[in-house]
């Protein structure tokens, strides 16, 4: 096997699920708030798009997809941060924005030269380490916390590492502490990019879950060298579709689309339609972002009037909480699971977040009503 991989620890959200198992399994009436897979039902019109366009003779789908369902992306960016995409040359399809992130590294990254590194926030979502080591990068994690405000700055990188990268990642909102980046910074790290020559990347999955500023996209500020990941799985209630969109730098595009000839990641024609419809559709993601607050409302007051420490957030569907005095993180989360309740602690995010556990807002308001009585 290869021994970068073998060092890895297992995906986090595999030992969520094995935990549920056994809470299930003990008969327990679970509150989930372990995986950021919502439950609210995918609305009928997008469904209804994907069952009418599933075809008598299966055939292989294309990598760049169909032109309709580009054309939607780019309308529906035009639309949120008024920017123009040309749908023919600045954007493809992915299977979510997941995939995407882990095989951009095997397309940007050459082992062999010293420009191989990938600098990624942590806390973070796992999948830019985990992309950047099977491609074998050079990893930097940048240390996310209350001194920096959650915020990446590239002054706060060593300049051997921004010369030495070839990706850096963005993601804002930023997964797990629903922080915002400001439009300072943004500036910096295009201002950054041209003088080191990383590819810049920025996943934006949960760009349309916000509760206070509408946050910002990295092609309102810059296009050379500059990537955006999209999802609908957030945004539309389509986790289980996986439907994505990578926008940005023409001549980028051009070579990860060469490249994912090779990945078989090519999307399936009744997500394409699917996709289109919801791409086209901003009442539904309206609605998706009241329900959120609701349930973020409940969770932040109840925590809070029990003692716990929330971080104060403007967007996403997480909750990152401080672990109480004389808890670690993994037995904090062992004595919620005790009452029947799963959040994902700190350490599944990268090293250092031990004093913080996550709560992915799934549980209907209600159920949230129930944890908050429940809480230990
Ligand atoms: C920051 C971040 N990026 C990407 C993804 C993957 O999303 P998708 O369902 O589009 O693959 C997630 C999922 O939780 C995420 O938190």
């Amino acid at each position: 096997m290869n021994e970068r991989i073998r060092a890895l620890k297992p995906y986090p959200m595999v030992e969520l699920a094995r935990r549920k198992r056994d809470l299930l399994e003990r008969g327990v009436d679970v509150l989930d708030f372990g995986t950021g897979d919502p439950v609210e039902p995918t609305p009928e019109f997008i469904r209804g798009a994907f069952r009418r366009a599933l075809p008598e003779v299966s055939q292989y789908p294309t990598i760049q997809g169909q032109s309709a369902l580009r054309a939607a992306f780019a309308a529906w960016y035009d639309r949120r941060f008024g920017v123009h995409i040309d749908p023919e040359r600045e954007c493809i399809p992915t299977r979510g924005s997941k995939e995407a992130v882990f095989h951009l590294p095997l397309v940007l990254v050459d082992p062999s030269e010293q420009k191989r590194g990938v600098v990624y926030p942590v806390p973070g979502y796992p999948v830019m380490e985990i992309g950047s080591l099977y491609a074998g990068a050079d990893t930097f994690e940048f240390k996310l916390d209350a001194s920096n405000d959650y915020c990446m700055d590239p002054a706060q990188v060593p300049t051997d590492v921004l010369r030495d990268a070839r990706i850096v990642w963005l993601n804002y909102p930023h997964n797990p502490t629903g922080q915002d980046l400001p439009e300072h910074l943004w500036r910096a790290w295009c201002d950054a990019r041209r003088e080191h020559g990383f590819v810049l990347c920025s996943d934006e999955c949960y760009v349309d879950l916000w509760f206070g500023d509408k946050p910002r996209s990295l092609l309102e500020f810059d296009r050379e060298g500059c990537l955006v990941f999209h999802s609908l799985s957030k945004r539309s209630g389509m986790t289980g579709y996986r439907s994505g969109m990578v926008a940005g730098d023409a001549e980028l595009i051009g070579l990860y689309q060469e490249s994912r000839a090779g990945f078989g990641q090519a999307m399936p024609v009744p997500t394409q339609e699917a996709s289109r419809e919801a791409w086209s559709d901003d009442v539904h993601a309206e609605e998706r972002r009241r329900v959120f607050g609701d349930k973020r409302a409940v969770i932040s007051e109840g925590l809070r009037a029990r003692g716990i420490e929330v971080l104060a957030a403007t967007s996403t569907f997480y909750v990152w909480a401080a672990v109480p005095e004389g808890d670690t993180d993994e037995s904090y989360a062992a004595r919620l699971l005790d009452v029947g309740i799963v959040v994902s602690p700190g350490s599944f995010f990268g090293p250092g977040n031990e004093g913080w556990f996550r709560l992915a807002l799934v549980p209907s308001v209600d159920g949230c009503k129930q944890a908050i009585e429940r809480w230990v």
